[in-house]
């Protein structure tokens, strides 16, 4: 193997090749551009979306967009930032969701062993519809080596041992529907592990076209052939990760791995993905969270044939499983939507500023970080010294394209990017960053323990491929779930030295139990959060649920269906932002606090954020 293993995100090497991963470029820089079908409206920034404060009736609100007027020496915009008018092209289910990663290696062991693990999930579902979690996406739970902590699959169709069984996945499928919980699992088309009987197999049998072979010579980027075949197969991400063949977009004879889409393999590996679709949606999932979705066609220029491939699954779909999901890793909403998903995350990487409206939000460069990453202040830091404004124009330009075809996914962090609490962003900065999070017009995405403030724990050596480079382990956003104080936090009854990854040394961290006691915790206001946006429509992602953002300095404020407004303050100063809209004045403050409205202006203290209803 060459040594591109854990060299840094380069290390999937193929750039070239590839320019898919996302990981790696900024891929197609005017995709958004080339999908221009969706009304969009930049100039005014009327965003979308709609509700009821908890405690409070239901209301039928009217929108009324506001004719703001730009008050000397504030950077109020002249009126609203975006309009976006959702459509029911995506099942309501999915547009309401509130979205919940679970990474089952370091939820909960139920077995002793150190490993997080199925019947581990079962026992806390009753925790995470209490919380008001509607889906949740389990991280890759197959048959692997886990040299990528299972995004190296060995046998699509069957669940790891350490996880469980095939039939405890039913048993975790069938107790989460009884609570209202659609459950999501994490489909990897772009590569295989080494391991895999269909690579091993064409390895052996230079006929085999279903991975990207050369036939001799070992190309730039290409790994040596660990079989009889000789030449190298292309790998996807790490060099054990042989890419799946799905065809070139652009053919070239000369060079005969550079096979056209319709060839014999890539048409194999079309079915194969639909086969192992079929299976699990068959078994009760409601559908798939997609690992490196742009990266199935090589060297494709504006994702033309990727994105093909992914509206052929989408119409078989649609035909066979109708209700069914898939959400992208792609990072490019405007292109994933338009190619066919139902929703796609903002990411640290993808679209054009290759994942910088994300970033800007929240990376503080103490967590996982790339040198080749410009810098750039967070919005959500103490300093005050970010800009909400990269995120808004983003999310405004996406969500214009996307027109409502499809959702945008929020997350604040992931198993493979650091978590909210990082470095010298600590506790009490988490309330504004989640009240954003679930006022956004975006479906919001938790990944497990943030709702408790776990922290990001750097430190640890490289664990299953979790080091991507000098500044990025993803380690230490994989520490196990903090469940209740103690020596294993209620994690597992193993002793901690078997334990996944270490639990977070801290004596102060925090955890489910102590902050459940405590109606004042981080875990409440999360909790708040999500029934105030769940018995408010104007709160969520349709038609009524409009955004117009007032201010996109410190701090932000906007207004929710004309109805909500939200204001945070991520800076460790007071901040006031002018306004003129003297009937801001007369909003009731429903959740939050230390924020004043005044007829002129808003006011918020240090790390302050309030919702407000405005009487109707
Ligand atoms: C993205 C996944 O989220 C990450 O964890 C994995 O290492 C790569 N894709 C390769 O599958
Ligand atoms: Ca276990």
């Amino acid at each position: 193997m060459p040594d591109t293993e854990v060299a840094g995100l380069k290390a999937v090497g193929q750039v070239d090749e590839n320019h898919a991963a996302g990981w790696v470029g900024p891929g197609v820089s005017d995709a958004a551009a080339a999908h221009s079908g969706h009304r969009c409206r930049l100039m005014e920034r009327t965003y979308a979306g709609a509700g009821i404060p908890v405690g409070i009736a239901p209301f039928e609100g009217q929108h009324t967009t506001p004719a703001a007027t730009r008050q000397p020496g504030t950077r109020q915009p002249e009126r609203p930032l975006i309009s976006v008018t959702t459509s029911a092209a995506t099942p309501s289910w999915l547009a309401d969701a509130i979205l919940y990663q679970v990474y089952v290696q370091s939820f909960a062991d139920s077995n002793g062993d150190g490993i997080g693990d199925l019947e581990g999930v079962v026992e806390h579902l009753d925790y995470l519809a209490w919380l008001g979690v509607t889906t949740i996406w389990l991280s890759p739970c197959f048959v692997s080596p886990f040299r990528d902590a299972g995004y190296d699959i060995a046998d699509y169709f069957t669940i790891a041992p350490r996880y469980g069984s095939n039939d405890d996945l039913a048993s975790l499928i069938d107790q989460a529907r009884r609570r209202g919980i659609r459950v999501l699992l994490d489909l990897v088309p772009g590569h295989t592990s080494d391991q895999h009987p269909w690579f091993t197999r064409s390895a052996a049998d230079p006929a085999d076209h279903r991975y990207i072979w050369s036939a001799d010579a070992v190309p730039d980027g290409f790994v040596p052939s660990p079989g009889t075949r000789p030449g190298g197969y292309l790998p996807n991400f790490f060099a054990f990760q042989p890419a799946l063949n799905y065809g070139y977009g652009r053919p070239d004879p000369s060079q005969p791995w550079r096979q056209s889409p319709d060839e014999e393999g890539p048409r194999a590996n079309r079915a194969a993905l639909r086969e192992i679709m079929d299976h699990w949606l068959g078994a009760g999932v409601a559908g798939f969270r997609v690992d490196m979705a742009a990266s199935l066609v090589k060297d494709d220029p504006g994702h033309a044939e990727t994105s093909a491939l992914w509206g052929e699954m989408r119409a078989w779909l649609d035909r066979e499983h109708p209700s069914a999901v898939i959400i992208s890793e792609w990072g490019e909403p405007a292109t994933s939507v338009a190619a066919g998903f139902h929703g796609d995350f903002f990411l640290q990487f993808g679209g054009p500023t290759d994942g910088l409206p994300l970033r800007s939000l929240w990376n503080n460069r103490q967590g996982t970080d790339q040198e080749q990453w410009a810098p750039v202040a967070p919005y959500f830091d103490a300093a005050g010294r970010g800009t909400a404004r990269t995120f808004c124009d983003a999310y405004a330009a996406a969500a214009g394209i996307a027109g409502g075809a499809g959702q945008i996914i929020l997350p604040t962090a992931n198993h493979d990017f650091a978590r909210l609490r990082c470095g010298t962003r600590g506790a009490a900065q988490l309330p504004a960053a989640l009240a954003f999070l679930l006022t956004w017009p975006a479906v919001p995405a938790l990944y497990y323990g943030e709702e408790i403030g776990m922290r990001f724990v750097p430190g640890f050596a490289d664990i299953e491929g979790s080091v991507l480079g000098p500044q990025y382990n993803r380690a230490g956003s994989r520490t196990p779930m903090q469940w209740e104080p103690g020596p294993g936090a209620g994690f597992s009854s193993a002793p901690p030295g078997r334990f996944y990854l270490p639990l977070d040394p801290d004596p102060h961290r925090p955890d489910v139990a102590t902050q459940r006691a405590d109606e004042h915790s981080l875990l409440h206001l999360v909790r708040d959060l999500i029934q105030l946006r769940k018995r408010n429509a104007e709160l969520g992602t349709g038609p009524a649920a409009s955004l117009d953002v007032l201010h996109d300095g410190y701090p932000l404020s906007y207004l929710r269906g004309g109805r909500f407004l939200v204001v945070v303050n991520p800076s460790g100063r007071t901040e006031r932002a002018a306004h003129s809209r003297a009937d801001l004045a007369t909003a009731r403050a429903v959740l939050g606090s230390g924020v004043s409205v005044s007829a002129d202006a808003v006011i918020a203290a240090p790390f302050a954020y309030s919702i407000f209803a405005l009487p109707q």
